[in-house]
C-alpha cells in the first residue's frame, strides 16, 4: 500500500486557503491587512518602505528586479500578494512569526536565480508572500581570521569584490555568475572555477545565522551539527531563512591565467572533446577548463574551452602541453591577471571592466529559459556526441556547459555535506534552452530540451540519474497544492542528494515537522502524525523508504 498523501493540518491557514479559492481578492486583503498588522506590532522601523503590495506602482519593478527566469514572470504565473524586504534580522524573525501565526506561505528570495522561480512564484499554493533579502547584503571580511561574514542578500560578486579589496591573495570558491545571491546559492552547493582546487562554496562554510520556523535565530552551535549539515547543500527554502554565512577564505596566487579557445566541428571539436573527457577531471587541481557548446550558423557546433589556472602562464603551458596538446594552446591565447579580474573574465564582462561593477549586484542578462543537468561517469563515445551535435544545431537557443570534476571534488566524501556528486564524476553537463518571446516559444523549447534529456540517458549516471539541486528542474517531480507526498519527493530527492536524502528528511522532520518552509521541491517531513513526530523528536530513524510502504 502506498502511504497516504501527506495531508496538511487543518489550521486556520488551510481554511483560509479554501476560502481564498472563491474570494481571492478578499484573501489578498486579509494578507495585506493581517500580515502587515502583525508585522507592525514588531516596531519595524522604515516599515512603510519595507513592503510592496500589487497595487503599489513599484510592485512589478521590485518583483522583477532579481527574478532571473522570465518564464516565471509571464502574466499566467500567479504573483505574490505582498513582497516584504526586511532591513534587519529582527524583521525576518517578525515575518516568520507572523506568517506562521496567520498560516501564510512564505517564499524566500536572495538573488532570484532559482531556475524554476520558486523564490518568487508558487505553482503549489496561492496566495503567498515573498520575503526578499535584498536589503540585507553587508559583507565583513576578516583577512587575519581568513574568513568573512556575508549576508544572504549579497551577491557572490559583492563577496568576491570585498575580499579582493582587502587582499590579492585571498578568494572564495563559489559561482561563476557574479549576480548569484549568497543566500540561495550556498544552500545548494555553489560551484565555480576553483572547485577542483577547493571544492564548493558549501564545503567552505564555517558558521551561519538562520531564522528557524519559530522565528528564533540559530547559529552553528545552537542549531547543532545535523541541521548545520543539512543547510550546506540540502537546497534552499527547506529549513529556515539564512541571514548570513560565515565562510572560510582560500588562498589564491597574486597572478592567475585565463584563456578561451574556440573549436568547431570542422576544427576537430569531437576529437578534442573526447580527450577532454578523459583528462579534464584528472588535470592539475589548479586548472579548471570548462566547455561551453553552442550551435553556430545553423550548421556546426562551436566549443569554447574556457579556463582558469591558479598560477602564471608558463606553468599553465607546461600542464597543457603535457596533458592536452590536442587543444593547441599557446601563450598568445592566455592572459595573466589578478584573481578578481579573472572573476570578471569568467563571468563574461568585457576586458578592462572595473571590478567595482560587481558592487552593482546586477545580472548581465535575463531570458526565458529551461535547463537540466546530468553527471557523467564514463566518457561519452564519439557516436554519442554526433547525436548531440545534430540536436544542438537544430535549436538556435540551445547551449551546453560541461564542467570538469575531479581534484578536491573527488576527495570529499559523498556524505560530508548533502551535495553527493563526488568521486567518480568526470563532469557535469548543463543543458539550457533560451528564448526571447514568451508567447510563442515555450512549448517548443520545453519539448526540445526534454527530448535531448531522453537522448542523453544512456550516457548519464544511473540509479539514480543524478542532478544538481541548484539547477532546479521541476520535470523531475514536484509537490502540488501543499501536498508534499513523500514518495513523489523521493524521485527528485535521490537525484539531487543520493543517500543523503534520507538524512535530510530525518532532519526536516525534526526541525520543521509542520512543513512551514515549503515549495515545489523542498525537503518533505516524514508522513507521520505531527503530534507523534513532536513527541518523538530526535528519535526518528529512516533506514530506507520501504518502511513506509
Ligand atoms: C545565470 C545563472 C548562473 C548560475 N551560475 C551558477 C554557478 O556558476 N554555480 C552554481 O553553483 N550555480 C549557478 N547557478 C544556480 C544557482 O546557484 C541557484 O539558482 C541558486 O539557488 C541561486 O541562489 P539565489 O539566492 O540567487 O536564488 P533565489 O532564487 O533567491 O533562491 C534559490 C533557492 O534558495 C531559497 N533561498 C533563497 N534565499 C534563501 C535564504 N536566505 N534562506 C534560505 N533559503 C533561501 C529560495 O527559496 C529558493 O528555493 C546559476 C544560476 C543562474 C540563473
Ligand atoms: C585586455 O586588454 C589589454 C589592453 O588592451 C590587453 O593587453 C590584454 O591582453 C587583454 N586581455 C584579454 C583577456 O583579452
Ligand atoms: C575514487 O574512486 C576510485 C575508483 O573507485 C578510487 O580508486 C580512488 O581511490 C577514489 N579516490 C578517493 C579520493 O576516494
Ligand atoms: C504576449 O501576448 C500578449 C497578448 O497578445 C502581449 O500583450 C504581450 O506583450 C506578449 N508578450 C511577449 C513577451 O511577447
Amino acid at each position: 500500500m502506498l502511504p497516504s498523501p501527506f495531508s496538511a493540518p487543518i489550521l486556520p491557514c488551510r481554511l483560509l486557503f479554501l476560502v481564498s479559492l472563491f474570494i481571492s481578492s478578499a484573501y489578498s486583503d486579509f494578507i495585506q491587512q493581517n500580515f502587515l498588522g502583525c508585522l507592525s506590532q514588531y516596531q519595524i522601523t522604515e516599515f512603510s518602505t519595507s513592503y510592496f503590495t500589487p497595487t503599489d506602482s513599484s510592485f512589478s519593478a521590485v518583483l522583477e528586479s532579481t527574478a532571473q527566469n522570465l518564464r516565471y514572470l509571464m502574466p499566467s504565473v500567479k504573483k505574490p500578494d505582498l513582497i516584504f524586504m526586511p532591513s534587519s534580522e529582527a524583521h525576518v524573525q517578525a515575518a516568520v512569526q507572523c506568517a506562521k501565526r496567520l498560516g501564510i506561505q512564505l517564499r524566500v528570495r536572495s538573488g532570484g536565480h532559482d531556475y524554476e522561480g520558486v523564490s518568487y512564484a508558487s505553482e503549489m499554493e496561492q496566495p503567498f508572500v515573498i520575503v526578499d533579502m535584498g536589503k540585507l547584503r553587508s559583507v565583513t571580511v576578516d583577512v587575519d581570521g581568513n574568513s568573512a561574514w556575508v549576508e544572504a542578500g549579497a551577491t557572490v560578486g559583492e563577496l568576491y569584490y570585498r575580499i579582493s579589496e582587502k587582499s590579492n591573495v585571498h578568494g572564495f570558491p563559489a559561482g561563476l555568475c557574479t549576480s548569484l545571491g549568497v543566500g540561495g546559492h550556498i544552500t545548494g552547493g555553489a560551484y565555480g572555477s576553483m572547485m577542483r582546487k577547493y571544492g564548493l562554496g558549501a564545503d567552505n562554510v564555517v558558521d551561519v545565522r538562520m531564522v528557524d520556523g519559530d522565528g528564533e535565530i540559530l547559529d552553528r552551535e545552537s542549531m547543532g551539527e545535523d541541521l548545520f549539515w543539512a543547510i550546506r547543500g540540502g537546497g534552499g527554502g527547506s529549513f529556515g531563512v539564512i541571514l548570513a554565512w560565515k565562510v572560510q577564505l582560500v588562498p589564491v596566487p597574486p597572478t592567475v591565467t585565463v584563456f578561451t579557445v574556440g573549436k568547431t566541428l570542422e576544427q576537430g571539436l569531437s576529437k578534442i572533446l573526447s580527450k577532454w573527457q578523459q583528462i579534464a577531471p584528472a588535470l592539475d587541481d589548479n586548472l579548471f577548463i570548462r566547455v561551453i557548446l553552442q550551435p553556430s550558423n545553423k550548421k556546426t557546433v562551436l566549443g569554447l574551452f574556457n579556463a582558469l589556472f591558479l598560477g602564471p602562464v608558463d606553468d599553465l603551458l607546461q600542464v597543457t602541453t603535457r596533458s592536452f596538446p590536442e587543444l593547441g594552446l599557446e601563450g598568445k591565447d592566455c592572459s595573466e591577471m589578478s584573481w578578481i579580474e579573472s572573476v570578471l573574465y569568467i563571468a563574461g564582462y568585457p576586458n578592462g571592466t572595473n571590478p567595482k561593477v560587481l558592487l552593482q549586484g546586477k545580472s548581465l542578462f535575463k531570458n526565458y529559459f529551461k535547463a537540466k543537468s546530468d553527471f557523467i561517469r564514463s566518457p561519452i563515445p564519439e557516436n554519442g556526441l554526433e547525436g548531440l551535435w545534430s540536436r544542438l544545431i537544430e535549436e538556435d537557443g540551445s547551449l551546453m556547459i560541461w564542467n570538469p570534476y575531479g581534484g578536491m571534488m573527488s576527495r570529499i566524501p559523498e556524505s560530508q555535506i548533502p551535495f553527493p556528486h563526488r568521486n567518480g564524476t568526470l563532469f557535469k553537463i548543463q543543458y539550457v534552452v533560451l528564448w526571447q518571446d514568451g508567447n510563442v516559444s515555450a512549448a517548443h523549447c520545453m519539448e526540445w530540451i526534454r527530448k535531448l534529456y531522453n537522448y542523453m540517458a544512456p550516457y548519464a549516471s544511473t540509479f539514480p540519474r543524478e542532478a544538481y539541486v541548484n539547477y532546479r528542474d521541476l520535470d523531475l517531480g514536484m509537490s502540488r497544492n501543499g501536498d508534499a507526498s513523500f514518495v513523489q519527493a523521493t524521485a527528485w530527492g535521490t537525484k539531487y542528494f543520493k543517500n543523503n536524502f534520507n538524512r535530510l528528511v530525518q532532519i526536516k522532520t525534526k526541525v520543521d515537522p509542520d512543513n512551514f518552509f515549503r515549495h515545489e521541491q523542498s525537503i518533505p517531513p516524514l508522513p507521520v502524525s505531527r503530534k507523534k513526530s513532536r513527541k518523538r523528536r530526535g528519535r526518528i530513524h529512516l533506514s530506507n523508504n520501504h518502511q513506509y510502504d
